[in-house]
């Protein structure tokens, strides 16, 4: 680490350290050095490769359920082999050392977080890992995607209806009361650390605003700049595996 990152995390480990409340807010970039690709980061991002509106927008599903789903399958299968890193640990260690001061709002819809013991992870895009249904049940039975027929995608026997992820997809809202839950923390934490994120997808990108104008230190972790470096009193300029120990690690 260069003199510059240090000496930012040692300015920024006595803010952790007083802070009643803190808020880490994460994306893509917070798992990549568990091996899971983030979306806008160049040559390697998903979003260099593939197309969003078709890979992640209810109209792309409906057009090639087959192949949305194999997608899914596939980014599935790569976070299930994947594994928490020294950050995801840190954080997951920082809430067990000081119970309630650690809100964790992640755009991932992985579950690295949770592994690593945050076990109240705010997911605001949802949940790779999670199944459900396409559409309203026709007949109004509320059955569970789990009876599903077997398929790529599975679909009901009885209306055809098809089993989609339960991520969010552009143009979709984010749930709700999640949504509710990570205004109220920015709003009132007095720290956030905004981490691996391009700032580029919102309302969750303005959860940083929102929380330097309610009165928040804000400080961005991303090894490249980033939208949110101007909302934020601080920049380190570091990974997130490498940053988030040396940061939370004994405080
Ligand atoms: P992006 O792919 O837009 O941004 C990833 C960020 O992580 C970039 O700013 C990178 O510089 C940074 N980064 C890369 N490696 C890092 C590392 N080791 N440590 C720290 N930072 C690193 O991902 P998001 O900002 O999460 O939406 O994208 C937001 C949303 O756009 C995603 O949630 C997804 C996508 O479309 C949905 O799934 C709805």
């Amino acid at each position: 680490m260069d003199a510059d990152l240090l000496a930012g995390i040692a300015a920024l480990r006595q803010r952790v350290a007083s802070a009643r409340r803190l808020v880490v807010l994460t994306g893509a970039g917070m798992s990549a050095e568990s091996g899971i690709p983030t979306f806008r980061d160049a040559m390697t991002g998903l979003w260099s490769r593939f197309d969003p509106a078709a890979l992640a927008s209810e109209e792309g599903f409906r057009a090639a359920p087959d192949r949305v789903w194999a997608w899914y399958a596939e980014r599935r299968a790569g976070v299930r082999a994947a594994r928490p890193h020294a950050g995801h640990r840190a954080l997951g260690q920082f809430a067990h050392r000081h119970p309630g001061r650690l809100t964790v709002v992640s755009q991932n819809v992985d579950d690295l977080h949770q592994r690593a013991g945050n076990l109240d992870t705010l997911r605001l895009h949802g949940d790779i890992g999670a199944d459900r249904w396409l559409s309203a049940c026709p007949r109004g039975l509320g059955c569970s995607p789990a009876s599903a027929l077997p398929g790529a995608p599975p679909h009901c026997a009885d209306c055809g209806n098809l089993v989609r992820p339960g991520v969010v997809w552009f143009g979709e809202a984010l749930p709700e009361a999640t949504w509710s839950a990570a205004e109220s923390a920015a709003e009132h934490c007095a720290l956030m650390l905004v981490v691996g994120t391009s700032g580029a997808v919102w309302p969750a990108a303005g959860l940083a605003g929102r929380a330097r104008r309610a009165g928040a230190h804000v400080a961005v972790i991303n090894p490249h700049a980033s939208e949110l470096d101007d909302t934020a009193h601080q920049v380190l300029a570091g990974t997130a595996a490498a940053v988030l120990p040396a940061l939370l690690d004994g405080v």
